[in-house]
């Protein structure tokens, strides 16, 4: 089923390097809705869990680390199409293959300090969501 929704967190090195704002208008001048949004910090625990499925990868401590160093913004976004229309709007994983003018090609520094994170389907979209927010937190 296609919920139009998907999730998002701008990551601790975008919000250190105070780029917040630029990647907010990004997102609703690419036509996506904010229904959920909070500014909040991952415990280690939190990461861990929120991360589980990459538990076998060589670069699982490291992300673990990362997205625990600092605060984040989680967010839900709306709009038709929306997990694979966002993953267009942020770019390749690897900033350094990112196309230009995506979010990961103008504001992330490395693979693992890559400013945004984009669920990759509608059922992971729905379970990130569920992670971070209760129903009642969904406008
Ligand atoms: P994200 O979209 O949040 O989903 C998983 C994250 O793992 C990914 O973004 C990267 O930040 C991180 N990641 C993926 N590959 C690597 C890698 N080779 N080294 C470090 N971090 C990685």
């Amino acid at each position: 089923m296609t919920t139009n929704r998907t999730f998002t967190m701008i990551k601790p090195d975008a919000v250190k390097n105070g780029h917040i704002g630029a990647i907010l208008d990004k997102i609703n001048a690419s036509g996506f809705k904010i229904v959920a949004m909070k500014y909040t910090h991952l415990s280690k625990t939190d990461a861990e869990r929120f991360y589980a499925v990459h538990s076998e990868r060589p670069f699982y401590g490291e992300l673990v680390e990362f997205m625990s160093s600092g605060p984040i913004v989680a967010a839900v976004l709306e709009k038709e199409n929306a997990v694979e229309d966002f993953r267009v709007l942020i770019g390749s994983t690897n900033p350094e293959e990112a196309a230009e003018g995506t979010i990961r090609k103008l504001y992330a520094t490395s693979i693992g300090e890559n400013a945004v994170h984009g669920s990759d389907s509608d059922e992971n979209a729905a379970i990130e969501s569920d992670f971070h927010f209760s129903q009642r937190e969904i406008y």
